[in-house]
């Protein structure tokens, strides 16, 4: 009944890394080059979830837009948009976060995570969050949604909000979204601290590399990233209880378009003396490219803005029409 349609988006606040390249972007790119129909966003309503410096934003949104195109996704075969540029996705949250229950929201754990000990002082805006994600993914009607592990729970949420929507109204309106998570490098751990997922809010810039470091700083973090002292294993069991270990060879496993067994394969035997410069060589030669096209595209602030107000305009053609039949489905 349901046309696969894919939506994801990425928060602009702080710089693009490497889990959001292998986690996300890159996944976007080949999504939209098996021909599916493709929307990607830049989350700014989301970023605001958290203060977020005015100047700082409005950049953060046009590198976060050059990001994506660098990365290979093209707004020509892709819908490129900037949240609070389509007003539809604000609308129906509202709708959404009347659907939902308070407490589906409150076992979000990354409300939990980012809220830390003093909930009480976080925005609202933060503890309702996935009720806008919800509307930003079913806005589209979207079937799939490429994400990082960390996004599973709230893809799921939306299921159930949508889900909830249909049966409260007696229809079959919205699709329930499929979470597409996959490869090796659907987690990729800080460089400093194996038990903490990589992320742009985290306070270490060490512990990321960022898509526009340039090539000393990235072979720095590296061989500076926190490691056991064992060689590596030959065999992916073998990385049992090595969390640092792992993660380093899962991002090698990616950047090479590889299984760990077959990553293994190679590096196995080597120290991390070894390893890591043939880690650094590898994401030098990959990530080099991208944020010299990133610099070119930034060069030209006029012309992103050009695409995401295209974007814009192309999105709401299928928005205004759901939203409309959303409000007349609920009496409005
Ligand atoms: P961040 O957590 O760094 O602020 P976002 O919340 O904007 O990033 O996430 C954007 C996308 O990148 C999401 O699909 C998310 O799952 C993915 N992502 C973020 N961090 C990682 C990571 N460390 N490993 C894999 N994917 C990630
Ligand atoms: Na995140």
């Amino acid at each position: 009944k349901f046309t696969p349609r894919v939506f994801s988006g990425i928060q602009p606040s702080g710089a693009l890394h490497l889990g959001n390249y292998l986690g996300a972007i890159r996944r976007f790119a080949a999504m939209q080059d098996k021909g599916m129909e493709t929307i990607y966003c830049m989350v700014d309503l989301h970023a605001i979830t958290v203060w977020q410096d005015p100047a700082d934003l409005a950049q953060s949104t046009r590198t976060l837009c050059a990001g994506y195109i660098a990365a290979g996704v093209d707004p020509e075969k892709s819908i490129l948009i900037n949240q609070s540029q389509v007003p539809e996705h604000a609308e129906l949250a509202w709708v959404m976060s009347c659907v939902a229950r308070m407490g589906w929201m409150k076992r979000m754990t990354q409300f939990k995570d980012k809220a830390g000990k003093n909930a009480e002082k976080a925005s609202l805006g933060l503890f309702v969050y996935p009720a806008l994600m919800a509307a930003d993914i079913l806005v589209y009607h979207a079937t799939h949604v490429p994400v990082g592990e960390d996004q599973k729970q709230h893809v799921e949420l939306t299921r159930d909000i949508a889900a909830k929507f249909n049966h409260d109204y007696g229809v079959d309106f919205f699709p329930l979204p499929d979470p597409v998570i996959e490869g090796t490098a659907t987690r990729v751990m800080s460089l400093r601290d194996g038990s903490k997922k990589m992320s742009k809010s985290d306070p270490s810039d060490a512990s990321r590399i960022n898509l526009m470091d340039d090539a000393d700083t990235i072979a720095q973090k590296i061989r500076k990233a926190r490691t056991d002292f064992d060689a590596l294993p030959s065999e992916a069991a073998g990385l049992e209880g090595r969390a640092e270990a792992r993660n380093l060879v899962n991002i090698y496993a990616a950047l090479s378009d590889r299984t760990l067994d077959e990553t293994l394969g190679e590096v196995g035997g080597l120290q991390f003396s070894e390893f890591k410069p043939k880690l650094a060589e590898l994401a030098v030669a990959q990530l080099a490219p991208i944020s010299d096209e990133m610099r070119r595209l930034l060069a030209d602030p006029a012309e992103i803005d050009r695409i995401l107000a295209a974007g814009a305009r192309r999105a709401r053609d299928i928005t205004g029409p759901i939203l409309g039949r959303a409000y007349e489905i609920i009496g409005m």
